[in-house]
């Protein structure tokens, strides 16, 4: 007799099959451009995120990754995404470019509207079929990964790795020579000096600060709109940190790009970014411009955070926030950061809390939010 968690492992999976069976009949789907043509809320947004949630269908359960999340990314500027580890931020950015590990991982509702510019209609990219999507990533979205070596393929030259992402997408019909020029006119905008012989380089031959240029050149290549930067920085050390963030806020300006930041790092959010976004446990938490949230934090979690950083008045041990993340196969019903927080009221137990807008920019998700919120407008005369 099967005890009840195999009954319950058993059904989890009989589910999961039917469910990727669904999926792969829905990808044949043949889609029509009404269904992923869209308005974008604001027409100066390159992407609105709306009410996101990606799950991943394990064999123990769905674990939420991303749970709920919104946010948008104004054109020309960077926002910063911050939160501690396994809190979705990479996910989120995976589901942007749909590149998440099927059939598990799975964007189970929500959308995603990327604004291409250049009189071009705007689209969610979660109903995009899947051809249309190839001609959007790693031209319009590109991205850039923590880890340069494994971007680069070492059996190729450099040459022949940046030119291919422009062959890829070669709508201006450029010569070969033509590709070539581009490559090390690239190369030579992301700080390498000796571009020529880069180009004819292999990534063995090249220092990490090197490669992850040449992984921000592959990224720049094709003129994108929106640069997703996942750790950019974290496999360099401190010295090559600096120059690589020097060199994305430089070239944010050059090339008219929106950039979107993932880091564990609060110092580079606060010099890099003009906005700031917090997650929690595949929720947004807070949002903000940089002064808001690093000079007026709101949210509990936030607050923590800014307390973890190590500053000039901290002496001794450095504060870490106590407990742990929930786990995301079982969340509770109420705020995420429930069991965590120094703050918790009553009302805390209840349903998750309501996002307040505390300025044009500003927004958090938490009880005390609210009632100051309601606070305020009952003192009003
Ligand atoms: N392929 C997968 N299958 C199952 N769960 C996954 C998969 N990929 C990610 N997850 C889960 O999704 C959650 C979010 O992961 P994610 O990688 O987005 O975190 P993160 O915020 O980027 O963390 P880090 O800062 O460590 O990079 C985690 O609980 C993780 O275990
Ligand atoms: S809603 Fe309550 S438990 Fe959640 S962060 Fe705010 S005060 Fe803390
Ligand atoms: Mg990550």
């Amino acid at each position: 007799m099967p005890d009840d968690r195999s009954k319950r492992l058993g059904e989890i999976k009989r589910f999961n099959k039917k469910m990727y069976k669904a999926l792969a009949k829905e990808r044949k789907r043949r889609i029509s451009p009404a269904e992923y043509a869209v308005r974008m809320r604001d027409p100066d947004n390159v992407l609105e995120i709306d009410n996101l949630h990606t799950w991943f269908y394990t064999d123990i359960g769905a674990v939420r990754a991303v749970d709920g999340a919104s946010i948008a990314i104004k054109r020309g500027k960077t926002v910063g995404i911050v939160g501690e580890s396994g809190c979705g931020k990479s996910v989120m950015s995976l589901s942007i470019l749909r590149l998440l590990q099927e059939p598990q991982g799975q964007i189970v509702k929500g959308a995603i509207r990327f604004n291409p510019g250049e009189n071009r209609r705007a689209v969610d990219l979660v109903k995009l079929p899947q051809q249309k999507m190839d001609d959007i990533r790693g031209v319009d979205i590109t991205m850039i990964f923590q880890e340069p070596m494994t971007t680069l393929n070492p059996v190729f030259s450099i040459g022949k790795q940046l030119g291919e992402v422009l062959a890829c997408h070669n709508a201006q019909r450029l010569s070969t020579k033509a590709i070539a020029a581009r490559c090390v006119e690239t190369l030579k905008l992301v700080g390498i000096a000796d571009a020529e012989g880069v180009y004819r380089m292999y990534p063995h031959e090249l220092s990490g600060g090197m490669r992850q240029r040449v992984v921000i050149a592959m990224a720049l290549m094709c003129s994108p709109r929106l640069i997703i930067a996942d750790e950019p920085t974290t496999a360099l050390d401190v010295t090559i940190q600096a120059q690589i963030l020097d060199l994305l806020r430089a070239l944010k300006d050059r090339v008219s790009a929106s950039i979107m930041l993932i880091t564990h790092d609060l110092g580079v959010v606060a010099e890099t970014a003009d906005y700031v976004v917090v997650m929690y446990a595949g929720r947004i938490v807070e949002q903000g411009g940089v002064q808001e949230i690093f000079h007026n934090p709101r949210h509990p979690y936030t607050i923590g955070l800014m307390r973890s950083r190590p500053s000039n008045e901290t002496g001794g041990r450095l504060y870490s926030i106590p407990g742990n993340v929930p786990n995301p196969i079982e969340l509770p019903d109420c705020c995420f950061f429930r069991s965590r927080c120094g703050k918790s009221v009553k009302a805390c137990g209840g349903a998750y809390p309501p996002v307040i807008s505390l300025s044009d920019t500003h927004k958090a998700a938490c009880w005390l939010c609210a009632f100051e919120r309601e606070q305020a407008i009952m003192g009003e005369p």
